[in-house]
Parts: C-alpha cells; sequence; structure tokens
C-alpha cells in the first residue's frame, strides 16, 4: 500500500486562516484552534461515521453542506461554520432526531445528562419544527446490569464502535432500515444471551442519550465511571 505524504496545508475556517495536516479533519483543525463545531456521533478515538450531521459546515464552491467530523482538509479552501442556513439546517436535522422516537426528557434516565438534550439547548431549539412520528420498540431489559432503549437512541453507532474498536467484541450492530433501524446484541437476541457481549459497560457510557443505561446506579457513579471510559477511548492506542 502506498501511503500519502503528510502535507501542511492552509484554509479558513470563518474568514480567519488556519493550518493543519492533509490527513487532519475539517472538525479536527477548527478545535486545535478553538473553534466550536456541534458534534453528536463524534466520539474522539474512535473512527468517524458522519452518521448524525450535527456538524455539518459550508465550504465554499460546494452546493451542499460537509460534515466537518470526516472532511480532510485541503488547501485553500474556504469553511464556514456558523451562517444562518448552517444553524437552520442543523436545528432542523436535532428536530427530525427527536421527531423520529420517544426523546420525552421528563421520564428519561439521561435527564440532565445527556447529550442530545444539551445540543437542543445549545442551539435554541424551542420546539420541534416536524411532526412526531411516535414510533414504539420493545425495550430489552433482559441483561442483569444493562438496559437498550431504542425509543431513546439517534442511531449514532458509537456503541457500535466501541465495543468493535476498542472492547474488540463486536456484539452490536444495525438491524433494520429506516425509521426501524435499531441496534441489535449478536444476530438480534437478548442482550442477556449475547454470546459476544463481555459486560464490559463500555458502549453504556459513551451512549449520548439515556437508550444504553447501567440499572440501580447513582448519578455519581455514572460521571466517574463515563470519565473513565471516555479517557480510555480517547487515548486508545497510546497504552
Ligand atoms: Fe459529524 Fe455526526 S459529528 S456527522
Amino acid at each position: 500500500m502506498i501511503r500519502e505524504k503528510v502535507r501542511v496545508k492552509t484554509f479558513k475556517i470563518n474568514g480567519v486562516d488556519v493550518t493543519g495536516q492533509s490527513n487532519q479533519t475539517i472538525l479536527e483543525v477548527a478545535r486545535d484552534n478553538g473553534i466550536e463545531i456541534p458534534t453528536l456521533c463524534h466520539l474522539e478515538g474512535l473512527s468517524c461515521v458522519g452518521s448524525c450531521r450535527m456538524c455539518i459546515v459550508e465550504i465554499k464552491g460546494s452546493r451542499e453542506p460537509t460534515p466537518a467530523c470526516t472532511a480532510k482538509i485541503k488547501e485553500g479552501i474556504e469553511v464556514t461554520t456558523n451562517s444562518s442556513k448552517i444553524e437552520a439546517t442543523r436545528k432542523m436535522i436535532l428536530s427530525m432526531m427527536f421527531s423520529e422516537r420517544t426523546h420525552t426528557c421528563s421520564t428519561c434516565v439521561a435527564n440532565g445528562d445527556c447529550e442530545l438534550q444539551n445540543k437542543s439547548v445549545e442551539l435554541e431549539l424551542q420546539h420541534s419544527q416536524v411532526p412526531y412520528l411516535n414510533k414504539r420498540f420493545e425495550i430489552d431489559a433482559s441483561h442483569k446490569n444493562f438496559v437498550n432503549d431504542p425509543n431513546r437512541c439517534i442511531l449514532c453507532t458509537r456503541c457500535i464502535r466501541v465495543c468493535d474498536e476498542i472492547e474488540g467484541a463486536h456484539a452490536l450492530d444495525l438491524a433494520g432500515r429506516g425509521l426501524s433501524t435499531r441496534i441489535i446484541h449478536d444476530m438480534d437476541e437478548p442482550w442477556a444471551d449475547s454470546q459476544s457481549c463481555t459486560s464490559c459497560g463500555k458502549c453504556v457510557y459513551v451512549c449520548p442519550t439515556g437508550a444504553l443505561y447501567e440499572k440501580d446506579v447513582s448519578e455519581e457513579e455514572v460521571i466517574k465511571k463515563r470519565g473513565i471510559i471516555l479517557e480510555l477511548v480517547k487515548n486508545r492506542g497510546k497504552y
């Protein structure tokens, strides 16, 4: 395999000159330069899938918005992260996430500690811009420690990636299509019957919403465990 040489590239973000290495994404260079771009499916240390589209930006000359977490930087491009059009599109995307499943925060275990909820506050989403679809999924509470509630899932696939890339178990995957897509264990077994799940809990602690959660733990414990797992993921390959 021929490896491409890493080169330094200069380009603009919101009119400011920035530099990065050719193997970096727009998101990485933006964050290195203190420019905030909202994300949901992205998690430092895991591969990028660009599924949530929260990080979309405009690139001058391009007709479509581009996900900053997967787009590699290029010499001379002009990136805008905060135009009114981009902000309105992000709000619409967020609205669609809320409308697709049942995100009633007041009855969710993650209420007050949910990235989807935080994002809606950050982006000042006051109400849903599209009708609720109210699709209902069965909850899998078969595992002795954990619960999988697809009604709260935004299909970011962080759980699948952490299980695959960090734990090396690949116990999780996606099943179904479109609105019916959901996270499954093995060949769609109840969680308790999964042969490949190691019960490590990494999937639970990278979940940005209340879709995967641990039974009977205090909020302090959740925060502590999540901190440990996120640090482990971030420092992937350094141990
Ligand atoms: Fe880029 Fe989800 S963070 S698409």
